[in-house]
């Protein structure tokens, strides 16, 4: 993500912006659109209330480098998105539904901040300006505490989104996540991390130390040395990386996806952390849909993510290599993977198991939505391994899953059998 294509000046052109930054706005367009849909998803629902924040918020205008038409930057998206979400829930209701939306965007160079206000202003949203739409000319972790209390004082719901765009990966710390997670409940963030970019930073050195510091990661010198003589040491670093993030945030659900950059190993991570798994599920499922322009680090099946170095030797013989790309030949290896560990997981439960707390025990390992898991369920239901019930024991689900509290129960005859 190199620097000058995100660099404005009043009367100049917009930067020129890059397949795989459109990639993250549409993702970023329809998981706002998608987030509201599943919020208000009960047609006597009157209003949300939202606060929506752009921790790097750009100039507000590109050109688009292969078409040059203009394109918006994130603050017009999410302004874009809000109405999109405030139409399809007027849609379906016959009483006026109120999408209560704040918006904070900050911006730490002048020039910038002064082209995206000029966009806003020129825009049909320019009457939001002030009222809805709040401007902040400074560096993003200074107004974490403020923006906070602002969110706080809006209700006890505490409904937020932050998009964390930054440049590298020193200017959001992990600590500033934890704070704005543990302060707000219904927080989510969108965190854009340079991963290659620091992988190739990364050396014994006191500096790294401090910038490691910064960030909030542990990484001693002797372990980034022992992990830089694996075969594949990027991908042993960035499984390091994938262990500390969720740890240091305090997030409970999360999803690693890389994005591929053109330029040589300048792949990034676009993180989702959240306290919902529901959250999660609709971020897995935009990346199925996206399947051409995010891949995910690691391979399909449970534990995924987690790094073994007993197997990185083996690492090419693995499936999957060299990405996981959301695509045909990714679903048909995550069920067939899916058919094979998750009975032992829910043979955990002698008793059973709801739906959605097998699906959270599992989910940030595993890049599957929960349709995915429930259609592989069913398979093994069809198998006879496991039987489903309703959540109250009474009715047998015949057609495998269809609420996220149905019970799954481990058969007991197939539970001897695989001992
Ligand atoms: C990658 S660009 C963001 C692009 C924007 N999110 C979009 O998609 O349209 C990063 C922006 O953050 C600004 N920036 C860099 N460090 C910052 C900081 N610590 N706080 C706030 N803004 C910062 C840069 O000036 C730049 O405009």
């Amino acid at each position: 993500m190199s620097r000058k294509h995100h660099e404005w000046k009043i009367g100049q052109a917009p930067p020129l912006i890059r397949p795989h930054s459109l990639a993250k706005h549409r993702v970023l367009k329809a998981y706002l659109e998608r987030y509201v849909s599943v919020l208000t998803s009960n047609p006597r629902q009157e209003r949300l209330r939202l606060t929506l924040v752009d921790g790097f918020a750009g100039g507000g205008r590109y050109l688009d480098s292969r078409t040059k038409e203009e394109r918006p930057g994130s603050p017009m998206i999410m302004l874009e998105a809000m109405d999109v979400a405030a139409d399809d829930a007027q849609r379906v209701r016959s009483k006026p539904f109120h999408l209560d939306t704040q918006y904070v965007f900050v911006e730490e160079k002048k020039d910038a901040f002064d082209h995206l206000r000029a966009v806003l202003n020129d825009s049909k949203h320019a009457k939001l300006v002030g009222d809805r739409i709040h401007l902040e000319h400074g560096e993003f972790t200074a107004q974490v505490p403020d923006i906070v209390e602002f969110v706080k004082n809006r209700g006890r719901a505490g409904r937020a989104i932050f998009v964390l765009d930054q440049f590298g990966y020193t200017d959001v710390p992990l600590e500033t996540i934890r704070y704005i997670l543990s302060a707000l409940d219904n927080a989510e963030v969108l965190l854009t991390f340079a991963t290659d970019s620091l992988i190739d930073y990364l050396s014994g050195s006191d500096q790294t130390q401090q910038i490691l510091n910064k960030v909030g990661i542990s990484l001693p010198s002797s372990t980034i040395a022992t992990l830089k003589e694996a075969r594949d040491w990027r991908r042993a670093i960035q499984f390091a990386l994938h262990d500390q993030i969720p740890a240091r945030t305090g997030a409970r659900f999360y999803t690693p996806f890389f994005i591929r950059s053109e330029d040589a190993h300048r792949d990034f991570w676009l993180i989702h952390l959240s306290g919902h798994f529901r959250a999660r599920d609709v971020m897995v499922g935009l990346h199925w849909k996206e399947s051409t322009s995010f891949a995910h680090y690691g391979r399909s099946g449970l534990r995924m993510l987690g790094y073994d170095q007993q197997r990185d030797a083996k690492w090419a013989e693995q499936r999957m290599l060299p990405g996981f790309f959301f695509d045909e030949t990714a679903l048909a290896s995550s069920q067939e993977e899916l058919l094979e560990q998750l009975p032992e997981q829910v043979f955990k439960f002698k008793d059973g198991v709801a739906f959605c707390d097998l699906f959270s025990s599992l989910t940030n390992e595993c890049p599957v939505t929960a349709e995915i898991m429930k259609g592989v369920l069913g398979d093994l239901a069809r198998q006879g391994l496991v039987h489903v019930r309703d959540k109250t024991g009474a009715k047998t689900r015949r057609a495998a899953i269809q609420h996220d509290s149905d019970i799954i129960i481990p058969s007991q005859q197939r539970r001897l059998f695989m001992r």
